[in-house]
């Protein structure tokens, strides 16, 4: 099944860029970004070649997690801007050929929202908009589930003297979705949005919605009950009830965050034929120097990773690909190394976010290679889940310094810390006192140095994505492991086979340069070595007589080439310099195998 060819849409040739508004660009001063800030660098993001923007919740929240509690999902929070911002954000960016994609957070609503507010009232029609639960009969909680921010999922509610059931903080009370008034509601914000102009929606926990029963969970302590909620059949029915009466009706695109998913649910939730969603977010290959949870280390392995994506990206006709996002520490600071080889390893990460085969998705940052915080205490963190933890850690007695070091690996605030447009104080991000901390760094990271200098990762991402976007193979074509260990890896694009080709349904906004198809694009080789010394490869023929050139003046049409290196190096002599990267356009694939 793997790797046939998907009827083709916009969205298999665009790059998405993911905007975390909060940390984007303010322009008013009040230190949190905002719309107007937004369309104020559209040409930024027009120019690394985007053809979709992923916007975080701009939705009305009291945010207690930053907007993923909505209290109003038809208006804009008014330090995000106003609806007719919004129309001119989707318009301005139409202009530029980039379409807008909204966050849509239907798990959980606000505890502040309106319908839960007339819920605890019990005031029709809302009283069974949520999950509530009496006591059990021994007084106890209603089940033994625990949460994803840590502890139970039940928190009591005074006014209607019952339990609620909260999947993430006790601010974000999950909805009912046994109820169809429900699932109404939500199609009726969906056509909202899509009556705006926008194309389509990334889906927030998308895969837990329904919850089949509140029986207690089995195993340890760290999110009981997931056997109960975790993508099960009714979840399926009302992504395909959505897709029926309301999306595919609009033409939308859906990417669903799918938390936990195996490679079989991710196909039940995204293969085309299943009519559900169109792409999923999992972590597996984010997880390969984790145990259990983000909290978790192990060391790092490239043949882990290798194996890990290959799965994916074999076992689904098509992926989402990406590194980073709100919820991530940044991926140089992460399977990169930040203090030594920090451009070169985040060039690295570039190629391999770009060459893989799948939609990618940049998050704001990393295109300029952005590292995780630089703070040095938890009154500088401002992320729910950190503070969550960091009080549970400390019950269980676990001292200071390793809390500090967890929560500095694994904190979701290495990803939310402001965009570092300049070297200035507010980075050019604010010129008042920013919502979370500017990374000192930004005086060398940041985007006006970077667009001047041709050998930045902004420009090697450029690079990158003009290259995928005029290239077939790259586009569309298979994927294949070539070779891995513990430090270094390889795979290959091969060309997309003659039957497949098609144009993109609605390739009129795709990016610049998507149709310019060539005949004979050869396959691709990609090498990563992801450690800090040089690789020698075991078998020094996979990796040698590279040249761009073909100095030997061999049949130029046959000489693999290398298009891109972090190194610079035109070359190969069976080993790779420390976090050298290389991009080889590979005219006799074939010949290398075996
Ligand atoms: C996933 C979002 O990406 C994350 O930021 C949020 O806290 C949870 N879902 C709950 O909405
Ligand atoms: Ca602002």
């Amino acid at each position: 099944m793997s790797q046939r060819q998907p009827a083709r849409q916009w969205w298999h040739d665009a790059v998405f860029y993911q905007i975390y508004p909060r940390s984007f660009q303010d322009s008013n001063g009040d230190g949190i970004g905002d719309i107007p800030g937004i369309i104020s660098r559209l040409d930024e993001v027009a120019a690394l070649g985007v053809g979709a923007i992923w916007l975080s919740p701009v939705y009305c929240s009291p945010d207690a997690d930053n907007g993923y509690d909505i209290s109003d999902y038809c208006a804009i929070d008014p330090r995000y801007g106003t609806l007719d911002d919004f129309d001119r954000l989707v318009a301005e960016a139409r202009e530029r050929g980039i379409r807008i994609v909204m966050d849509l957070v239907i798990n959980h609503t606000s505890d502040e929202h309106p319908w839960f507010q007339a819920s605890r009232r019990r005031e029709e029609p809302y009283t069974d908009y949520y999950i509530w639960q009496p006591p059990r009969s021994d007084g106890e909680l209603p089940n033994n589930w625990t949460g994803f921010f840590m502890g139970s999922t039940w928190e009591w509610d005074e006014v209607r003297e019952e339990y609620y059931l909260h999947l993430f903080d006790k601010k974000q009370p999950d909805l009912n979705y046994h109820n169809p008034a429900v699932i109404e509601e939500i199609e009726r914000i969906l056509r909202f949005w899509l009556d705006r102009g926008v194309a389509g929606f990334r889906c927030d926990v998308i895969s837990l919605l329904y919850k089949t029963s509140l029986e207690d969970g089995k195993g340890g302590p760290v999110i009981r009950g997931m056997e109960h909620y975790k993508t099960q059949p009714g979840a399926h029915e009302i992504l395909q009830k959505l897709r029926r009466d309301v999306l595919d009706p609009a033409g939308a695109f859906t990417v669903g965050e799918t938390v936990m998913v195996t490679l079989d649910e991710a196909r039940d939730l995204s293969e085309p034929d299943r009519h559900e969603l169109d792409l999923v977010f999992y972590f597996d290959h984010l997880e390969v120097d984790r145990l259990v949870s983000r909290y978790v280390p192990k060391p790092f392995r490239a043949d882990t990773l290798l194996e890990r994506l290959t799965r994916w990206q074999q076992g689904l006709s098509w992926n989402a690909v990406y590194l980073e996002n709100h919820d991530q520490p940044r991926i140089v600071s992460h399977y990169g190394d930040d203090k030594h080889y920090w451009s070169r390893s985040a060039d690295l990460l570039a190629i391999l976010l770009l060459t893989l085969r799948g939609t990618p998705f940049i998050y704001q940052g990393q295109e300029i290679g952005m590292t995780d915080f630089d703070f040095s205490s938890l009154d500088q963190v401002d992320d729910v889940e950190s503070h969550n933890i960091d009080a549970l850690l400390r019950e269980a007695k676990i001292p200071q310094q390793v809390r500090w070091w967890l929560i500095r690996t694994a904190s979701r605030d290495n990803a939310r810390t402001p965009m570092q447009w300049d070297a200035t104080a507010g980075t050019g991000f604010t010129t008042g006192r920013p919502w979370l901390g500017i990374n000192a760094n930004h005086t060398v990271v940041n985007y006006a140095a970077e667009d001047q200098d041709p050998r930045s990762v902004l420009n090697f991402y450029r690079r990158l994505i003009r290259l995928r976007a005029k290239s077939p193979t790259l586009l569309r074509g298979g994927f294949e492991p070539v070779w891995a260990d513990r430090s270094v890896m390889a795979y290959r694009r091969t060309p997309e086979p003659e039957a497949d080709r098609q144009p993109a349904e609605g390739a009129d906004q795709a990016q610049p340069g998507a149709a310019e198809t060539g005949p004979k694009d050869p396959a691709y080789t990609i090498w990563l070595n992801f450690s800090g010394r040089t690789q020698r490869i075991k078998q020094p023929w996979l990796v040698s007589s590279v040249s761009a050139d073909d100095p030997a003046g061999g049949d130029p049409v046959q000489a693999p080439q290398i298009v891109v290196s972090t190194t610079g190096r035109r070359e190969l002599d069976g080993c790779l310099l420390p976090w050298e990267g290389v991009v080889i356009r590979d005219f006799a694939a074939e010949a290398w195998r075996g």
